[in-house]
C-alpha cells in the first residue's frame, strides 16, 4: 500500500552493465563497507517486505475485488509550483506505459516493464489494462489546502479539482494522481511513506475513486524517497555515494520510480480487495511493496540489481517515449513468483 522506506541493509557494491558497445563490459565498482544501523526509526520500517528471489513464501492472495481492467484514464493534479521540464518528464514516464501513446520505445521499454503488472486478473478473468491514456490534468499552483497535507486532505484536494477543474468525475476509468512540489509537506512523508494509494470516501469527495498520492522528495528527505539518486548520511564519504539520476533531477527521478510502485499496487488492487499479502487488509503488502529497491538481476543483499548506465554515466534500467531513460523498481510477477522486470538477464 505504502512505499514503505528502506533505508537499511544496503551494503555496498554496485555492478552496472554498460549500456553501450557490442559486448558490453562489466564495471565493478566497490564501495567500502558501511555501517549498517538495524535501529531505525520504528515508523519507517516496520518491516522490510522486500523479496530478492523466487518465493513460495510470499503469500501473495487475490481477494475477490476488481483489477483496474478498462481502459486507465489517469487524471493528474499538480498540486504546488512544477516547472514544466519536470511536468514533462512525468508526463513522458506516464505516456510510455502504454504502447499506443508512442512508437514502440527499444527494449527493455517502459511497456515492457507495465507487462509484469498486466498479469493480474480478477475473477472476471480480465487483466489490468494495457491501455493508460493522460485523460487530463490540473494545476493547483496556489496550495488550495495549504503546503501540509494530510491523508485525509489530499482528498480534499481530488475534491476541489473535481468540482473546478474541466475533469470528469470518471468512475468507470478514471484514476486520480495527486503529485505534490517540493515544498509540500505531507502527513507521514519521509517518516513512514514516500508514496500511497487508497480510494477516496464518498463523504469527502462525493464518489469512491483510487487514486494515488507521490510527494517531491528532492529538499525533504531525498535519501530516503529519491535513493538510489541520494543516500543516507551516514554513507557519504567513503564510496561513490549516490547514483546519477538518468534526467539529472534527483528529486522527479526518484518519484518516477514510486509513482510506478503506487500505479502498479493500485490498478492491481485498487479498492484494496483484490491483490494484496498478509493478513491484515489495513497494512497490505502489495506487488510493488514486494520489489522496493530492486531495479536489475542479482539484486538483493545490498546490491540494488544491474541496471544500465549512459555515455554520461546517468543510471536507468528502462527506455521510454521521446528517448527518455528511467530507473523503475521491478514489480512481483505473479507468474514467476518472483520480481520481475525487463532488464533482466537471463
Ligand atoms: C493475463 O493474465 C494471465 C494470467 O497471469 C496471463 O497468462 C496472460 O498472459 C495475461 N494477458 C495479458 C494480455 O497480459
Amino acid at each position: 500500500m505504502t512505499l514503505l522506506t528502506l533505508i537499511c541493509c544496503f551494503s555496498f557494491s554496485f555492478f552496472f552493465l554498460q549500456s553501450y558497445g557490442a559486448s558490453p563490459t562489466v564495471e565493478t565498482l566497490d564501495l567500502k563497507p558501511q555501517h549498517y544501523n538495524p535501529k531505525l526509526p520504528p515508523r519507517t520500517l516496520s518491516s522490510s517486505k522486500k523479496f530478492e528471489g523466487s518465493s513460495d513464501l510470499v503469500n501473495l492472495r487475490y481477494h475477490m475485488g476488481p483489477v483496474l481492467s478498462s481502459p486507465i484514464n489517469i487524471y493528474l493534479i499538480w498540486y504546488g509550483k512544477w516547472a514544466p521540464s519536470q511536468q514533462l518528464l512525468i508526463k513522458d514516464f506516464l505516456l510510455s506505459i502504454s504502447t499506443s501513446n508512442h512508437r514502440a520505445a527499444p527494449s527493455p521499454s517502459v511497456s515492457d516493464w507495465w507487462s509484469t503488472v498486466s498479469l493480474y486478473t480478477d475473477q472476471t478473468g480480465a487483466n489490468v489494462s494495457r491501455s493508460i491514456l493522460l485523460a487530463g490534468e490540473y494545476s493547483d499552483r496556489l496550495y488550495s489546502h495549504g503546503t501540509h497535507l494530510t491523508r485525509l486532505s489530499v482528498q480534499e484536494v481530488i475534491a476541489s479539482s473535481v468540482r473546478s477543474a474541466p475533469f470528469p468525475v470518471d468512475h468507470k476509468n478514471g484514476i486520480y494522481l495527486i503529485l505534490t512540489s517540493v515544498d509540500v509537506t505531507v502527513q507521514d512523508f519521509c517518516r513512514a511513506v514516500c508514496g500511497f494509494h487508497y480510494f477516496t470516501f464518498p463523504s469527502m469527495v462525493g464518489y469512491t475513486l483510487p487514486y494515488a498520492w507521490v510527494g517531491n522528495s528532492g529538499k525533504q528527505c531525498p535519501e530516503v524517497c529519491a535513493y538510489p539518486f541520494a543516500v543516507p548520511g551516514y554513507m557519504r564519504g567513503g564510496g561513490p555515494g549516490a547514483l546519477s539520476p538518468p534526467n539529472g533531477d534527483v528529486g522527479v527521478d526518484g518519484m518516477i520510480s514510486v509513482i510506478a510502485h503506487e500505479l502498479a499496487e493500485l490498478s492491481s488492487n485498487p479498492l484494496v480487495n483484490a491483490w494484496y499479502a498478509g493478513e491484515d487488509p489495513t497494512a497490505p503488502t502489495e506487488i510493488g511493496d514486494l520489489c522496493e529497491g530492486l531495479y536489475g538481476s542479482g539484486g538483493g543483499g545490498g546490491y540494488i540489481g544491474q541496471v544500465m548506465k549512459d555515455g554520461g554515466g546517468r543510471t536507468f534500467n528502462l527506455n521510454g517515449r521521446r528517448g527518455r531513460k528511467y530507473l523503475v523498481q521491478w514489480i512481483w510477477s505473479p507468474v514467476l513468483k518472483a520480481c520481475a522486470g525487463p532488464n533482466a538477464l537471463d
